[in-house]
């Protein structure tokens, strides 16, 4: 495995394997990976003939009360686990490397960001395609990968790559759950004891919601005002949201039908959980 810390050295070296018609697959992170990234990268590798991995704290997407400077880091123990899972390329840049010049553009999304993780996190969505932005030009991938925890950051990248016409295919992965469901995050090490043990009702919240929705019922109201009531009652965490929205475009359903996403949001002591899942709805 190559290590860059340089775009410049890493973008002379994405050119040669170009240059030989290497296809390339990216894996956009911010490190500290757990099986969730792994499986990313394990389909990239499926995919493509080389995988790119960038690990990178990206500061524009954290607001002045974020947890920027407490967010997990382990870069040495990434390095390994990158490695055995096939990643071919890393790319650990740092901040004054990306960031090298003064901020000249403000990169703000219009669209599908007023609700869910967007509403609570302003300007977080702007600094996630700020970043990826710059990423997608370094690396200049065929396919990018990304996890359908973060739902809402797919449904914007999917815009991105549509508006700004970059030549790369989203693929988008399902979640990679601990075995009582829990979603895997980096963020889960912040839950004390009790809140992992809470935790799992996320999940369990959603299956009931999408069970409710196959069975019939057609009142969002109601579905998200029972997950509401389900979560108030086993969990110790405060909800930041519950929705029921069209997917990928995350507008308001006058009827639920078609692709629709029903996402959550909880806020425990120090871990923002969220979770989400996503289904097909026939008449
Ligand atoms: O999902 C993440 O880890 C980040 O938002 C991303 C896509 C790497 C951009 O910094």
């Amino acid at each position: 495995m190559d290590i860059f810390t340089s775009k410049m050295d890493l973008q002379r070296h994405v050119q040669a394997l170009k240059s030989v018609g290497k296809t390339i697959g990216f894996v956009p992170t911010m490190g500290f990976l757990h099986e969730g990234h792994l499986k990313l990268v394990e389909r990239s590798v499926a995919e493509n003939d080389i995988t790119i991995m960038s690990i990178f704290v990206n500061p524009l997407q954290f607001g002045p009360n974020e947890d920027y400077d407490a967010y997990p880091r382990n870069p040495d123990k990434d390095q390994v686990l990158a490695k055995q899972a096939g990643v071919d390329v890393l790319f650990m840049p740092d901040s004054s490397d990306m960031y090298d010049q003064e901020h000249a553009f403000h990169i703000h999304v219009l669209q599908r960001t007023d609700r869910l993780c967007g509403k609570s996190r302003p300007g977080h969505f702007d600094g996630v395609v700020t970043i990826l932005m710059k990423l997608f030009h370094i690396v200049g991938p065929n396919r990018v990968y990304f996890g359908l925890k973060d739902a809402q950051q797919i449904s914007v990248v999917d815009s991105l790559i549509n508006y700004f016409d970059f030549p790369i295919e989203l693929v988008a992965v399902e979640t990679v759950r601990e075995q009582d469901g829990l979603a895997r995050s980096s963020r889960n090490v912040y839950l004390t004891n009790l809140e992992r043990k809470e935790a799992p009702y996320l999940y369990k919240a959603l299956k009931m919601g999408e069970q409710q929705i196959l069975q019939g019922e057609r009142n969002v109201e109601r579905i998200t005002q029972m997950i509401h009531e389900y979560i108030e009652k086993n969990t110790s965490g405060k909800i930041d949201y519950i929705e029921l929205l069209s997917f990928p475009e995350l507008r308001s359903l006058s009827s639920i039908q078609g692709k629709v996403i029903l996402a959550i949001a909880v806020q425990f002591t120090r871990a923002r959980l969220i979770d989400n899942t996503i289904l097909t709805v026939g008449n």
